[in-house]
């Protein structure tokens, strides 16, 4: 059993042997945060305990099992919304102890990564590309619990760009979804966003998204402007901003690439759902590029079980006072 709630999405899942999904539950808050065009934590861990509850009961009960007969039960600790992260890592610490089950305490970016191996199994070495609305991460991955991070974000993340982009648009929340819909009927070539000048030194693999983003909200004056004879379509600033998004990550990926030698990519997150990204990726052919399906994109409980096996066959455990933490872990980390 693996349960989540690190943001606004309460999801619980069983999957067997570290592959097989049995249920996968996710219950959204959507609906609870657009209004606000941005995740509001306290509606979001409130809402969590209200739903936890049912949302591991229909776990159970989508895959036929009683609450003692799964094998263990896992939830994850960190990264994320630390009061939202709470509710199901205090729930599956519970749950556990109540039924004298081992307790995996995950972290969610690992879980992340180890989505597409819920479809087959992968070979070690690769290189890891993690795009979510909190992380950007490009890594090399020696095994499920072992990356070695080589280039990160200097300031916003990929997510964050394309939701932060979307609300002063209005676009939609979350951005992600929108722009990647609207951005297929756009030019992308209709502006030049500028890609920022990193990628020296020990910056060789990071990322930067902040100046890409206040260009293109600085586009909003046009935007808006009713006197402009011509003015810019949703559609052109959505492909084009997108073009300027992904570019900038795989600028970087492919610098790793080169480096590394590794010629296998797994993506992991939200952001891989981006239909640019994949379409991009599917273009180098001297690459194999994993991910997950779609619906395991975002945030679930079926990644954080699948990568719980892994633990659970090596004989590890969470001790019950293991706590929260809203920091992502401190991954090793190599400069070039
Ligand atoms: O992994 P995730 O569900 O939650 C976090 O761990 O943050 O990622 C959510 C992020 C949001 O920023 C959302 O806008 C983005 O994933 N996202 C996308 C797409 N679908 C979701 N970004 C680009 N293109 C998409 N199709
Ligand atoms: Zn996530």
């Amino acid at each position: 059993m693996g349960i989540e709630s690190s943001c606004d999405e309460c999801a619980a899942s069983v999957v067997e042997d570290g592959q097989r999904i049995l249920s996968n539950v996710v219950a959204t808050q959507i609906p609870f945060h657009a209004v606000f065009q941005g995740v509001v934590p306290e509606i979001a861990s409130r809402t969590h305990t209200q739903w936890i509850v049912g949302v591991v009961k229909n776990a159970l009960s989508d895959a036929g099992l009683r609450p003692d007969e799964v094998d263990a039960v896992a939830a994850t600790a960190h990264p994320g919304l630390l009061g939202s992260l709470l509710v199901a890592l205090n729930f599956g610490k519970s749950y556990a102890w109540s039924l004298n089950l081992p307790f995996i305490a995950v972290d969610h970016m690992l879980a992340h990564l180890y989505a597409p191996q819920l479809q087959e199994p992968l070979a070690y070495p690769f290189l890891g590309l993690l795009v979510s609305g909190g992380h950007t991460i490009i890594c090399r991955v020696d095994n499920f619990d072992d990356i070695t991070v080589l280039g990160t974000t200097i300031d916003d993340a990929v997510g964050e760009a394309f939701d932060k982009v979307s609300k002063y648009y209005g676009f939609g929340y979350p951005g992600g979804a929108y722009i990647d819909r609207l951005a297929a009927k756009g030019n992308s070539d209709a502006f030049r966003f500028p890609l920022p000048n990193l990628y020296k030194g020990e910056h060789r693999y990071d990322v930067s998204y902040s100046g890409l983003k206040t260009a293109v909200i600085n586009q909003l004056d046009q935007f808006r402007n009713p006197q402009e004879r011509d003015p810019p379509k949703s559609e052109d600033v959505a492909a084009a901003f997108q073009k300027t998004a992904v570019e900038i990550l795989l600028r970087s990926l492919f610098r790793a690439v080169e480096d590394t030698g590794l010629k296998t990519i797994v993506a992991g997150g939200g952001v891989a759902a981006n239909s640019y990204l994949r379409s991009r990726l599917a273009e180098r052919r001297d690459l194999v590029c994993h991910f997950p399906p779609l619906e395991l994109c975002g945030d679930n409980g079926a990644m954080v079980a699948g990568i719980a096996y892994r633990y659970l066959i090596r004989g590890d455990r969470s001790p019950l006072d293991v706590t929260a933490s809203a920091r992502v872990k401190a991954f090793k980390r190599r400069y070039p």
